[in-house]
């Protein structure tokens, strides 16, 4: 869960390398740290805190270099501080190296690294790999001492090395974690993602798990770390640099809840036959004939993409008529799944690198399932080790909070939803009710971001809080516990999402004036369930704060405040209750005063386990 930016070309190295570690700061930012090699200028900083703080101590210096790393950190080995910080060097300060990931085996290789004469200056795991290729570069030659290096590590890694003796290159190799390069004109821009490489190039080579690149200002070579030749296609982005841009929103969380029309407009567009009642995935075509014999489907995801899954369920079940289990992914691998070429396990993931979904998806292949993935970024490794999949095209997601990602993954879920139920006994005419009402969503959640204001108020009205609890049900039950965790990860307040029906078997004992509760109550099936559910509340004094369906006057007269959402099928009500409640969750956290975007102890992307 670090940023890792790298640069070799014409320009001056560190700039470009601080730009981009801001525009990774999302994955990590306890610590940062750049290093410059290209031969005549050498240069080594680092900084505790943002990357900000590394810029101030950078200052005014002249670095020249055309040849430099980079580093913005996540701590998992050795408490944030300057010597922690990346880059980590050999002995002799020749190599630079930056990490993001974990060595699993790094206590015995610092051992037998220490007996030689190494001296250590971190506490980290990373810094046992510098010391390891100074060590092979006794008796080889750099790259072949780096190959030597990767094969004695164990566990995770996306790597970034420099050699102040050969500056005319940099090696890159990736194990785990996301490493993708971008492909310039006489010069190469390395990073974790592509938000740090999109306003240099649109070209860019996703590295795969086991590969390693040694890179040259015009040209590259890719090959695995048993040094066989790798030929890798780039591929051109869509994203440009202003799209990952804040576009005049004070935070990356509000421009991408303000970005859901449109982003549920990409997910959708071109994906629907209506006059056939049919969704058209791309990406499942190859697999088609396979999923007309699934019998079960398992979907296996984190946080809010468990949460899209939990939606998932309700929508496949009712229209396609096939069991779905929903399973969290770090919990998935515990279990015995019961598997076989029948079943299949889906893995939503907005940044396609979660450690515990790709795990999850590597034993379900294994024991034959047909992996599919939902992801939102092109070339993740989840999207590229399933078997078939749906990109979302949502856009890059940058505020930690998941919030437009997860209105993309629903509406795949629903042109998923039609596939596998067109295919069994869903009709035609219930295939074009769904795809009509579907397209309408996009207008129907601006109508929702139109009332922000509102929505702004009763925030400051409960942004004093300390607890809440949401309650739903049905479809809306997983929203519940979305919005729960929206509030949590932004505000630091406790929430919690709960089964409306199950509030009876425990959780009402909380209440009193100091709960608020938050009820999804739209007019649904199970509405006048929740409606009973909310008078119990009200009886014990809990204030009330109600998503209902726009025009509902009884609600009024039992909520003390009601935020209004437009009349939709029941299966996509979730897509349009949830954005009442990003909204809810932003404008709380930022009347607190609190960072939406970094929120503390959280990263963007969860790549270690
Ligand atoms: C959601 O707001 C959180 N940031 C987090 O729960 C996230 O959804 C989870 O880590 C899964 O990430 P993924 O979708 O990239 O796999």
């Amino acid at each position: 869960m670090c940023g890792i930016v790298g640069y070799i070309g014409k320009q001056k190295a560190s700039p470009i390398l601080l730009e981009g570690l801001k525009r990774l700061e999302y994955r990590g930012y306890d610590s940062a740290g750049m290093a410059i090699a290209d031969g005549e200028n050498n240069f080594l900083v680092k900084a505790v805190g943002r990357v900000a703080n590394l810029e101030n101590k950078i200052g005014e210096k002249k670095i020249l270099g055309t040849v430099g790393i980079a580093h913005t950190r996540w701590a998992t080995h050795g408490k944030p501080s300057d010597q922690n910080s990346h880059p980590h060097q050999d002995c002799t300060g020749k190599i630079s190296l930056v990490h993001n990931g974990i060595i699993e085996n790094y206590r015995e290789l610092k051992k037998e690294l220490q007996a030689k004469g190494h001296k250590f200056k971190s506490e980290t795991d990373s810094e046992v790999a510098a010391h390891l290729i100074e060590e092979f570069n006794k008796k080889m030659n750099f790259e072949t001492a780096v190959l030597e290096t990767l094969k004695k590590i164990k566990g995770t890694y996306g790597l970034a090395i420099i050699n102040r003796e050969e500056p005319d290159k940099i090696i890159v190799a990736r194990n785990g974690s996301p490493l993708v390069i971008g492909v310039g004109a006489g010069e190469y821009v390395i990073a974790s993602d592509v938000s740090a490489i999109i306003r240099h190039t649109p070209q860019v080579i996703y590295l795969d798990d086991g590969e390693v690149a040694v890179i040259k200002k015009d040209g590259h070579q890719i090959k695995t770390i048993n040094n066989e030749a790798k030929n890798k296609k780039i591929t051109k982005l869509d994203w440009d640099l202003e799209r990952a841009e804040k576009q005049g929103y004070p935070h990356f969380m509000l421009k991408e809840i303000f970005d859901q029309p449109a982003s549920v407009e990409d997910a959708i567009r071109g994906r629907m036959l209506l006059a056939e009642g049919l969704a058209k995935l791309g990406g499942l075509q190859t697999v088609s004939e396979k999923l007309r014999k699934i019998e079960k489907i398992i979907i296996v995801s984190c946080g809010t993409s468990y949460h899209a899954g939990l939606v998932g369920e309700y929508m496949i079940e009712e229209y396609a008529g096939i069991p779905v289990e929903v399973e969290y992914a770090s919990e998935f691998r515990y279990r015995k799944p019961i598997i076989n070429s029948r079943t299949a396990v889906i893995a939503i993931s907005q940044s396609g690198e979660t450690a515990d979904t790709l795990a999850a998806i590597r034993e379900a292949k294994e024991k034959g399932a047909l992996t599919l993935g939902i992801v939102n970024v092109v070339g993740s490794t989840i999207a590229r080790e399933t078997d078939a999949g749906v990109y979302n095209h949502a856009g890059p997601e940058i505020g930690v909070a998941s919030t437009k990602a997860f209105t993309s993954q629903l509406s795949i879920l629903v042109l998923l939803t039609l596939t596998l139920g067109r295919q069994r006994d869903m009709s035609l005419v219930t295939g074009q009710r769904i795809i009509k009402e579907l397209r309408r969503i996009p207008k129907l959640i601006q109508s929702i971001l139109d009332e922000k204001d509102q929505i702004k108020k009763i925030a400051k009205k409960y942004h004093g809080y300390e607890d809440f609890l949401y309650l739903g049900r049905k479809y809306n039950f997983p929203i519940a516990f979305e919005g729960a965790l929206k509030i949590k990860e932004i505000s630091y307040v406790h929430a919690e999402g709960y089964a409306t029906g199950e509030m009876k078997h425990g959780p009402i004992a909380l209440i009193d004036k100091n709960f608020p509760s938050v009820f999804l109550a739209p007019k649904d099936s199970v509405y006048e369930k929740t409606i009973s559910g909310m008078q119990e509340i009200k009886a014990r004094g809990g204030k009330i704060i109600a998503i209902a369906t726009k025009g509902d006057k009884e609600i009024a007269k039992i909520a003390d405040d009601v935020i209004y959402i437009p009349k939709t099928l029941e299966m996509l009500t979730p897509l349009l209750a949830v954005v009442p409640l990003q909204l809810l969750a932003y404008y709380v956290g930022t009347a607190k005063g609190f960072d939406v975007d970094k929120p503390r102890n959280l990263a963007k992307s969860v790549t270690v386990e």
